[in-house]
């Protein structure tokens, strides 16, 4: 249970050129992210940060046949991890290209000083990239991810960095919709029900999903949302050309 008046004990802080990360605790055991000021996440309800990852995965189409190889996920924000560990679960996951702007929380992971992500960062499918997730996924050739999960604010209403705003439209998700794979899904995490993300990504990939998630705390309702679009499927092989007619005997 969340003991909202306990006072938070600060476990990590840091500042950048992008502003300040301290990572903190509250007992009995959550751990809360606050970014540049701004309160980014704690760990009372993670299920929406892990259904980003599970709801994703589960649209991208199976590639079965050889030479497909695996699965490569980019995700925007490490924050505590959970996204970045729900898409390691799937065994089919071979590459997570993890974005994350602030360097020093991504020091505090590997350092075991992050508790929610003890580990997470030896997985050797994991790349982290200090980097803002623009510049990333502007690196990212065309055609070469399966799932693209952003992450990287309370969404676009709720911001932890003014420069992020951008990220939630049409140009940004377009060029993000170039990165993937025929089949891929472009996500995003929304702390609040998004009209502006729904139709930017329906704009940009011709539909999307909306997933709302309840969550009661601190006698409050919220309600988070996921914005799920997938990409066009690979087209058809062509037919193998048919048999010459056989000489009649
Ligand atoms: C809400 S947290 C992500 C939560 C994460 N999905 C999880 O499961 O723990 C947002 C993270 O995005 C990072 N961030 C914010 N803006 C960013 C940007 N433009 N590029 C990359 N990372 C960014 C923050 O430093 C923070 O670590």
């Amino acid at each position: 249970m969340e003991d909202v008046d306990a006072a938070p004990t600060t476990l990590a802080r840091a500042r950048d050129a992008h502003g300040e990360v301290v990572l903190r605790c509250r007992p009995p055991g959550t751990y809360e992210l606050v970014v540049n000021g701004v309160f980014a996440m704690d760990t009372v309800d993670v299920a929406t940060e892990e259904l980003l990852a599970t709801l994703a995965l589960d649209r991208v189409p199976a590639r079965d046949r050889p030479g497909d190889g695996g699965r490569t996920v980019l995700v925007g924000g490490l924050g505590l991890g959970f996204t970045t560990r729900r898409v390691l679960a799937d065994p089919r996951v071979t590459s997570v290209v993890v974005a994350e702007l602030h360097g020093a929380l991504v020091d505090w992971t590997r350092a075991g000083l992050v508790p929610p992500a003890a580990g997470l960062l030896d997985d050797p499918r994991v790349q982290v990239v200090v980097a803002d997730v623009r510049d990333v996924v502007t690196g990212a050739p065309p055609g070469s991810v399966d799932a693209v999960l952003l992450d990287v604010d309370n969404g676009p209403d709720f911001l932890v960095h003014d420069g992020n705003d951008a990220l939630y439209d049409a140009p940004f998700l377009r060029l993000a919709a170039t990165r993937l794979r025929p089949g891929g899904v472009l996500a995003v995490w929304s702390a609040s029900p998004s009209p502006r993300v729904r139709a930017a990504l329906a704009q940009v990939l011709g539909s999307c999903d909306e997933v709302l998630h309840v969550v009661e705390r601190q006698g409050r309702t919220f309600t988070y949302a996921l914005y799920l679009a997938p990409a066009a499927p690979a087209a058809p092989a062509p037919a193998a050309p048919a048999a010459p007619p056989t000489p009649d005997a």
